[in-house]
């Protein structure tokens, strides 16, 4: 072909004509430069009824009785449960707090069955807005329970529909005065999608009761105290290389008693210390530190865990502006402990089962460590020398305790401005080998800051992208954050990590938009932004070659709107390609792949394409999904790409 034939002199023209511009460094085309193994992950952070009321599968709202006005106004131990009298049945329901099954966990109800009727007394649960039951499905029912008067007393556990249908339904016998653990297997015979859960005791006396649960049996890899199935499979479809938890802002909390301490969320759930959410709801801690090694180990994401500085959040109290000043540090003694806490959490990750927090991990079933690599000390913290005095203590008893583990510091909550130069500052005197970098911006800024880390300083600490979304979940957006990422893989070398955030939130509660994953009880909507991240993680290599793809066009900001990478996957020998065309015409990308190893000329081709402002939803949840088709190749060929795309063009190396 003509066009072929005039490639090469078009690529040695490429470098010098002011129209024509390829991405990234000017190096041959071949010269590899190698990119972090952990570049694209995930943030997760309890927000939006991310973790409890989300991933978490717990159906049971406040099973612990343990939500107060402190979480919500107008909360309180009995929210989310009604008091049921059938069958001419009655008798009193109290909540109360003098012999609870664990003092972590006061509050219990009371029931005091004078005459139980027909039906029976008792109590039933809603749910996170409703329980989703589905036909043919088995639940897994378990409640604590004491009798504090009477015999034996019998309960009907059973899942109804609104106007009372019963779906299905067990019975166990609660008896003895000492709180006792009884489980059962209610199967529904019936699909609902706003069920509830009723415990009716049908004997005279009087009950304790605590903890009442219900798990579908199906979560995640089958695990008990699981993952909701569906949403959990969702992420395991990102291929994360790593994933952050537990926040965000969660971990620093508002104020220091909200803060998030690893502690209080492992071993049996009913000991585990409950909170209030910082974002305005109630955290059982049923997703604790053990269910996220857990969970990262079962995705084959290197587990990224956050703690706090020792301090709050600069906004704590309500003082949501620039330059709030509630942030509020541990006193030295304290400080102490809480290093201590710290070490003993990579002693829980990685510590043999005979020490003492790795016996605990094993307890919980996991003898074998966890692999911890990396852990990371403040969340967008405000650099005062509050903060400093305190990072600087933890970070330097990690480093002398445990040289293997990579701390990861934190250098506030923009890509500019004070706290990102102080906190630069102050990581490099330090010597932090990687800092956490967060911005939520405009599409066009990621456009506009393609370049951003191509002048970074080689010498100084690495950069984690931890939080990054342009406001908003149209194609555009993706497009913006595509363009973006391939100039993450152009910097590979020092952009260790980048992680979208949020991950997940329940669309009937959001406290923060855009995110990457909308979900109900009974569906999940992956937003464009979600195809990109996938995109982008399904398809990473670890070297990266510049000036592979160049593209030739005079238009006003194509230079912007016009993005690729290339780079190469050693362990398949394949060269993937992403080419991004933020444009509302079609362009061409000219593709140079000589020099790349011995390649296939059947590709795979994934296009994202649509209108500029299209999204997804819940009605159509893939009306913007990656279209695949076969392409065939040469060493240097020219792509079509389509106005307002993402194209991933997969080259297989020969066999
Ligand atoms: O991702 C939502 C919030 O944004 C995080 O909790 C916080 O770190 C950031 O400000």
């Amino acid at each position: 072909m003509l066009f072929n034939r005039s490639l090469t002199t078009l690529f040695a023209a490429v470098l010098f004509c002011s129209s024509v511009f390829a991405q990234g460094s000017r190096a041959a085309s071949g010269q590899a430069k190698p990119i972090s193994p952990d570049l694209f992950g995930i943030f997760f952070e309890d927000i939006s009824y991310a973790a409890d009321g989300g991933l978490y599968a717990e159906l049971v709202q406040n099973r612990s009785f343990e939500y107060t006005p402190n979480d919500r106004r107008g909360w309180h131990s009995l929210t989310g449960w009604e008091y049921v009298t059938e069958g001419y049945g009655y008798g009193m329901l109290d909540v109360e707090t003098s012999s609870p099954l664990h003092p972590n966990n006061p509050h219990y109800i009371v029931l005091k069955v004078e005459e139980p009727g027909q039906q029976g007394i008792g109590v039933s649960n809603t749910g996170y807005d409703g329980i989703y039951v589905r036909k043919g499905e088995r639940y897994d029912f378990s409640l604590f329970a004491r009798v504090l008067n009477g015999e034996a007393i019998p309960l009907v556990i059973s899942l109804r529909g609104a106007k009372g249908e019963v779906y299905g339904e067990a019975a166990i016998r609660a008896e003895g005065d000492g709180w006792k653990k009884y489980t059962a297997t209610v199967t529904a015979g019936s699909t609902d999608t706003a069920a509830r859960l009723v415990v009716l005791a049908k004997g005279k006396g009087t009950l304790a009761m605590d903890v009442i649960s219900l798990f579908p049996e199906k979560t995640f890899r089958n695990r008990p105290n699981g993952l909701r199935n569906d949403l959990a499979e969702k992420i395991a479809e990102l291929h994360p290389k790593f994933m952050r938890f537990p926040g965000g802002c969660l971990v620093h909390g508002d104020g220091l008693g909200n803060m998030y301490r690893w502690k209080n969320t492992i071993g049996p759930v009913e000991q585990r210390v409950e909170q209030r959410d910082i974002w305005n709801y109630h955290q059982t801690a049923g997703l604790g530190y053990f269910e996220y090694f857990q969970f990262c180990e079962d995705i084959g994401a290197k587990p990224l865990p956050i703690v706090a500085a020792g301090v709050s959040c600069q906004n704590s109290g309500g003082t949501w502006r620039i330059g709030s000043t509630g942030q509020k540090g541990f006193s030295m003694e304290e400080m102490q402990e809480y290093i201590q806490e710290v070490l003993d959490l990579i002693e829980y990750a990685n510590g043999s089962p005979t020490s003492t927090w790795g016996a605990k991990r094993a307890a919980s079933g996991h003898p074998a460590p966890f692999g911890l690599q990396y852990i990371g000390i403040g969340n967008e913290d405000k650099q005062t020398d509050v903060f400093r005095d305190r990072f600087k203590m933890l970070y330097e008893a990690v480093k002398a305790k445990h040289p293997e583990i990579t701390v990861v510091g934190t250098v506030g909550p923009s890509p500019a401005g004070e706290d990102y130069n102080l906190g630069w500052k102050f990581a490099g005197e330090l010597g932090v080998p990687v800092v956490d970098e967060h911005y939520y911006e405009k599409p066009e800024w990621f456009l506009t800051h393609n370049k951003r880390y191509d002048s970074y300083d080689r010498a100084r600490p690495k950069v984690y992208v931890g939080e990054y979304a342009s406001w908003g979940n149209a194609l555009f957006n993706a497009l913006a954050e595509a363009a973006y990422m391939t100039g993450l893989e152009r910097n590979g070398d020092l952009v260790r990590m980048a992680s979208y955030a949020p991950l997940l939130a329940n669309q009937h509660h959001t406290s923060w938009n855009p995110n990457l994953i909308y979900f109900t009880n009974t569906a999940i909507l992956p937003t464009v932004n979600y195809y990109v991240q996938q995109l982008f993680s399904v398809n990473s290599g670890d070297w990266y070659y510049s000036n592979a793809v160049a593209f030739r066009s005079t238009k006003a900001g194509a230079d912007t709107l016009l993005a690729a990478s290339c780079v190469k996957d050693s362990k398949s020998g394949d060269i993937i390609l992403k080419i991004v065309n933020a444009g509302n015409e079609p362009e061409d990308a000219f593709v140079h792949l000589k020099g790349l190893g011995a390649l296939q000329s059947q590709a795979e081709l994934y296009v994202l394409t649509g209108a500029r402002d299209g999204k997804n939803s819940f009605e159509e949840p893939a009306l913007i999904a990656p279209a695949r088709s076969a392409l065939v190749v040469k060493g240097s060929f020219s792509y079509n790409a389509p106005p307002y795309s993402l194209s991933v063009i997969r080259v297989h190396a020969k066999k």
